[in-house]
């Protein structure tokens, strides 16, 4: 017992005694009796916790007090309640220099537990895929390049031979950037193709490079459709460059990728940025027959590519009489979800730890 019983119990008396003086009505009994059980109680079940509530009750109930007795009421209840603090106060003191000196006498203690689990982090499964391929494409002599997510209308449309009355220009494909009145338009990049004329700009023909990288698109979400997702930009610029070296150039990145040679097919696409253009189809790596991934045709859709086009040449600077080149824009989140078995990209950017602890 740390504190003194008796003066708490004189301290509760005092309020009893400012009670008698109202008057005498169902709330004052009630009161009376939860004050006098504190008092009945031992030196012992005086414990902090109790004076705590013994505190509370008259500091509750101040109303059934005529106004007077009021002050001297609330700070007797004070002066208990203070009690209970400082007891517990010495308690929990006593409690540490307890566990520390068990914690010091050895008593207790295992030496062949194992130690505490370090928790770890470990990278998105998204940075571990543009890692790889970063370090596939450098390996080949290619060059890494960055672009800003807000982007010019000009670089995302019209140096890409992309119309102005594309649908992607429409305000319900893509993200505008509000701006002044008069300034040039603003968009959150529909692709990492933005970048093509950015480089052509910044580098020297011949140059080969890759833009791993955030793209935005204004779309009905669902398990194939995210707002935010990554592309991966592939641009080639040299003499002589053809489809040869297109096809070449996938069936290293294919390799790299799965880890041996895997089949490709090009078919027709259309980009207005390309000429000609192709969609790359890679024979699934998964199964011969069919399956879930290839929605059984033994062909999955891999990338868009194609040569790039004499106006995205000439809007990067560069004389599309002496060079040519080929660009290619890889769904990074496709085959991230493809790599790791994923079956929703939204869990790719949800931020959800039991997500992301698996990898
Ligand atoms: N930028 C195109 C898209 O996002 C893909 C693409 C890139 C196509 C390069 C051809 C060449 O849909």
């Amino acid at each position: 017992m740390t504190h003194d019983a008796a003066s708490v119990r004189a301290l509760l008396g005092e309020i009893l005694a400012a009670l008698s003086s109202a008057a005498e009505s169902d709330d004052t009994r009630t009161l009376r009796e939860r004050l006098e059980r504190f008092v009945a109680l031992s030196d012992d079940a005086l414990t902090p916790a109790v004076l705590l509530e013994a505190s509370a009750v008259p500091l509750g109930a101040m109303r059934i007090f005529p106004k007077e007795a009021r002050g001297l009421v609330g700070s007797k209840a004070n002066a208990i309640k203070q009690a209970a603090e400082a007891a517990l106060a010495v308690e929990k003191e006593a409690a540490l220099a307890k566990a520390l000196e068990a914690q010091r006498s050895g008593a207790g203690f295992d030496a062949t537990m194992p130690p505490p689990r370090q928790t770890c982090g470990s990278l998105h499964p998204i940075t571990q895929v543009t890692r790889e391929l970063e370090d596939l494409f450098t390996s080949m002599g290619w060059t890494i390049l960055d672009g800003p997510e807000v982007e010019t209308e000009h670089c995302n449309f019209d140096a890409l031979n992309i119309s102005p009355d594309h649908p992607a220009r429409d305000t319900m494909d893509t993200f505008w950037v509000k701006t002044q009145p008069g300034a040039p338009r603003l968009v959150m990049r529909t692709h990492t193709s933005t970048v093509q004329v950015r480089a052509m700009r910044r580098l020297q023909p011949p140059f080969r490079a890759i833009v791993p990288g955030k793209v935005f698109r204004n779309e009905a979400l669902d398990a194939s459709h995210e707002h935010t997702f990554h592309q991966m930009e592939g641009l080639v610029v040299g003499k002589h460059v053809s489809v040869g070296h297109l096809i070449a150039a996938m069936k290293t990145l294919l390799r790299g990728i799965f880890g041996r040679e895997i089949e490709i097919r090009l078919r027709p696409g259309y980009f207005p940025f390309v000429e000609p253009g192709f969609e790359l189809d890679a024979r699934c790596p998964f199964c011969t027959e069919g399956c879930s991934v290839c929605k059984r045709s033994t062909w999955i859709e891999l990338l868009p590519c194609g040569m790039v086009h004499p106006n995205v040449l000439k809007a990067g600077g560069i004389d599309p009489e002496q060079w040519t080149g080929f660009a290619f824009g890889l769904g990074l989140s496709r085959l991230v979800m493809l790599r790791f078995g994923i079956d929703d990209v939204r869990h790719l950017l949800a931020g959800d730890v039991r997500f992301l602890e698996q990898f």
